[in-house]
């Protein structure tokens, strides 16, 4: 009796309204957001084809687009910076030892993977590096010899999925989607071995002693093509540190070099001082780094040295589930003094070859005349 006149009265509260326990969950009412919220609104194409409006929408557009967004905002940050004009305060803080050692208000530290020279990454690097818009580079051994070996012979567009072995037959090499024919390689030797023999009778009779950076610096000065990211770095005095330079073909080529004409000593502690120098005595400094490895960690540990980083772009596509330095997240840097506290770092989550072009476009060559009248008046 009890159980009949209960399931009457619930079946009529089912068809008068709905039960309270799901209105409450699901309609359950929201605190105010801030009204300067960033509303989500992507591109409208009836705007027609604006490539500019469209990578300024990426910011409200959500997901990595907003982070492509926040990282333009980064690095113009840095660059804005970097604009404004030594206060007469920067002079008096150093008036005991000489000029300040810095000649911007932001340095900044490029640091990208060697398989990014592979590719065609490789030419807005060199165009940063062309017009002196960043002032240190970090990358690691391929990522100059590739650099190089592009003045000697083309690297071409291939396929992922072209078969090892049949690649092997053929003599020619895979990064990716990118084909290198090893004739490149020969071409590179025949190049380089004259260099090593120039450097060790320097070593030897007027003691030159030799770091991987002064050696990119020298390999930038032969290759004599503006074609050459370190061509540039040479006219324009960019150090360009590579402290596992031996691990490339550029270390084959020592290599063998040794049996021949042996002696080259690589000093990479002379190199070290020089890095972390550029680091304790920026006023601020910038990072940005493509990809991860030894790059990212040699930038970040130089930066440690002056308790951080003030601004900071990460775009690479590593995760930090499993510990390791290339996945891991800005925020791990701060805990060690890596990027400032205080700072708004970013790291967008994405193959630098889509990212890194679109970020140049729309902060260093947006930029570039006042970047360039800059230096003109250095
Ligand atoms: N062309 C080449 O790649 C090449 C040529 C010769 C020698 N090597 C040697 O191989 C070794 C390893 O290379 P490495 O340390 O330069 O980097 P890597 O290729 O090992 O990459 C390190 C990490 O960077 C991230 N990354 C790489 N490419 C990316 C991209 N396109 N976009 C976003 N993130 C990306 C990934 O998280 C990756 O795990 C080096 O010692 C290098 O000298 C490489």
């Amino acid at each position: 009796m009890f159980c009949e006149s209960f399931l009457q009265q619930s079946n009529q509260e089912m068809a008068d309204h709905a039960p309270a326990v799901a209105t409450e969950a699901v309609l359950k009412p929201s605190a105010d957001l801030p009204d300067d919220m960033p509303k989500i609104r992507g591109y409208d194409f009836n705007q027609g084809v604006d490539h500019r409006a469209l990578l300024q929408s990426y910011l409200t557009t959500g997901f990595q687009a907003s982070s492509v967004g926040l990282a333009i905002q980064e690095i113009n940050n840095m660059i804005e910076k970097r604009l404004e004009p030594l206060e007469a305060e920067d002079t008096n803080d150093w008036k005991e030892s000489g000029p300040p050692p810095y000649s911007s208000g932001c340095t900044i530290f490029l640091g990208y993977t060697s398989n990014l020279i592979s590719s065609g990454v490789r030419e807005s690097i060199r165009y940063l590096a062309e017009h002196k818009m960043v002032d240190v580079i970090v990358t690691t051994a391929g990522g100059i010899e590739e650099d190089l070996i592009k003045c000697l012979a083309h690297t071409y567009l291939g396929d992922f999925s072209l078969p090892g072995k049949d690649l092997r037959h053929r003599g020619i090499n895979r990064i990716g989607n990118l084909l290198v024919p090893n004739a490149n390689y020969c071409k590179f030797e025949d190049w380089l071995m004259p260099i090593l023999d120039q450097m060790v009778l320097e070593q030897n009779t007027e003691g030159t002693r030799w770091t991987p950076s002064k050696m990119i610096h020298r390999l930038g000065k032969e290759i004599n093509n503006p074609e050459s990211v370190y061509y540039w770095a040479y006219k324009n005095n960019i150090p360009v540190f590579s402290p596992a330079l031996t691990d490339g073909s550029l270390g084959d080529m020592i290599y063998f070099h040794s049996y021949k004409n042996p002696g080259l000593v690589l000093d990479i502690v002379e190199d070290i001082r020089k890095l972390n120098s550029q680091a304790v005595f920026a006023k601020r400094t910038g990072m940005i780094i493509l990809g991860g490895g030894l790059v990212k960690h040699h930038i970040a540990n130089a930066n440690l040295m002056r308790n951080g980083a003030n601004y900071s772009v990460y775009v690479n596509t590593g995760q930090e589930f499993d510990g390791s330095d290339s996945g891991a997240r800005p925020d791990e840097a701060v805990s060690w003094g890596k990027i400032r506290t205080d700072a708004k770092p970013v790291k967008v989550y994405a193959d630098a070859s889509i990212v890194f072009p679109l970020l140049v476009a729309e902060t260093f060559a947006l930029h570039a005349d006042k970047l360039i009248a800059g230096k003109k008046k250095e």
